[in-house]
């Protein structure tokens, strides 16, 4: 059989590793957050919840995947708890579905880089229109998919790793040279001051779980694509300092991203940034008409540096979210590495056709499901990321910490970590990952996972 991959070196390792941290999430989805959560005060519990709550459960994914140098789902049996191997079922079908619209949206990204290119600032404005046009955006997609699978294609260090090396300090790159020219603009004060002052009378329960739920995705846990990743690291890797770096560059990237975007949304209102409703469409429809009044040449310079610059970030996470499932299809099916990469990348495109028609082309997918007690139908889109994100990763983060606390036991966990850092043993890390593994993640996350089930699906009102 043939060797599997590994990562060449610890910095390959995390540069993959935070790629796929680094996302979609990050850029497009924190900032809205942010503004709607009470500026400061949301940034201040993200980062509380990143370090004490995710940064357990990335030890946990990565050790089970260091140990058994398997995908999620051969990991649980090569434990000797084949029964649970469901956990790591449910991370390849999670990454199915996630990936299948994630994959739309970093389409439209990667459609609007091209379209800024070519100087066309009022696709903002017709946002609606652009998203509706199947055949372009499908195209966008297809590209984008197209890709991704290359890359996995050329395996872990010829492909995941050489191009997380080459985009991830790219992409901080053009993060700082478009931080820096965001601050130059008029008004930019007024964003920095509105984003770095906490509003802590806006802080509710919802911002509370918001904050919660953004911090475990953009973290990339709760599917198993940490512990695939894992499996590939060598068994002298540090895992703490390891994920405490990936979750410093993951909190970095995302206050970054804050850094820039609230001065261009400051410039674009003349300093009256509390008005700009967040949302999904956000980034769509308003940046492009900050970028257009730039001038035509430096805006389109800077408008298509902002989407090459989301692309980026899109791309390493829909790598590890399809990396997922080609390693069980490798792994437990012993299906040659090309070919699952290129049938699991066409299968997942399929899948997202639904997500792709749900903005209004297709009724039906348009006006999916009314969820009980609701008021409005969701689509499919959305309906995808409920299941996929929001439902299935707590789940999974619930059950990886249930099973290594209790079933694997955190003796074996704790004896994986020293592998690679002796000092581990009776420090306080060890106390607090003991601590975090056993009741504290579990309890959160179990309660965030019921949670989102009664609140998102049944109407039931707990804030
Ligand atoms: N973390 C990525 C983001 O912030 C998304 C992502 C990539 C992800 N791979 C994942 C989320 C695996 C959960 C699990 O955009």
């Amino acid at each position: 059989m043939k060797a599997r991959g590994r990562f060449t070196n610890r910095f390959g390792f995390i540069a993959a590793a935070a790629g796929s941290a680094v996302g979609l999430g990050n850029i497009w989805k924190f900032p809205f957050e942010v503004a709607n959560g009470g500026g400061a005060a949301f940034v201040i519990m993200y980062l509380i919840f990143c370090f004490i709550l995710c940064f357990p459960v990335m030890v946990t994914e990565i050790a089970i995947g260091r140990k058994t140098e398997k995908d999620p789902v051969g990991a649980f049996k090569a434990l000797g708890f084949p029964r649970w191997n469901f956990i790591g079922k449910m991370g390849v079908l999670a990454g199915l579905l996630i990936l299948s619209f994630y994959n739309v949206v970093a389409g439209w990204a990667f459609g609007y880089f091209v379209q800024l290119t070519f100087g066309n600032f009022d696709i903002g404005d017709n946002f609606g229109e652009y998203i509706n046009n199947i055949g372009r955006v499908g195209s966008y997609g297809a590209v984008f998919m197209l890709a991704t699978a290359y890359v996995v294609s050329k395996g872990i260090s010829g492909g995941i790793e050489k191009a997380s090396k080459i985009l991830m300090p790219t992409l901080v790159g053009m993060m700082l040279i478009l931080v820096i020219y965001s601050m130059t603009l008029p008004h930019a004060f007024e964003g920095i001051k509105y984003y770095l002052i906490p509003q802590f009378q806006e802080i509710n329960f919802k911002v509370v779980y918001n904050a919660l739920g953004q911090a475990f995705f953009s973290l990339s846990l709760g599917m198993g694509a940490l512990i695939t990743y894992g499996s590939y690291v060598s068994k002298n890797n540090n895992i703490i300092s390891s994920a405490a770096l990936i979750t410093i560059s993951d909190a970095g990237i995302a206050f970054l991203a804050g850094l820039m975007m609230f001065p261009f949304v400051a410039y674009l209102t003349q300093g009256a940034v509390h008005t700009v409703e967040g949302g999904p469409g956000f980034i769509f429809q308003v940046l492009p008409g900050a970028f257009e009044s730039m001038g035509p040449m430096i805006g389109r310079i800077i408008g298509a540096l902002f989407f090459l610059l989301l692309s980026f970030a899109a791309l390493t996470s829909t790598i590890s979210l399809l990396e997922v499932p080609v390693a069980y299809a490798v792994d437990e099916l012993k299906v040659n590495r090309t070919y699952a990469v290129w049938f699991i990348a066409l299968f997942i495109f399929l899948m997202g056709v639904p997500s792709l028609l749900s903005n209004g082309d297709s009724q039906f997918f348009t006006n999916f499901v009314t969820y009980i007690g609701a008021e409005k139908p969701t689509n499919f889109l959305d309906f995808v990321g409920h299941i996929g994100s929001d439902t299935l990763l707590p789940l999974g983060g619930f059950l990886i910490t249930i099973f290594a606390a209790y079933v694997w036991k955190k003796n074996n966990l704790n004896e994986e970590i020293e592998t690679g850092y002796p000092g581990f043993k009776g420090s306080f890390v060890e106390k607090y990952i003991d601590f975090a593994v056993s009741y504290l993640c579990p309890t959160v996350l179990g309660v965030i996972f019921l949670l989102t089930l009664l609140n998102r699906f049944f109407g039931v009102e707990f804030f």
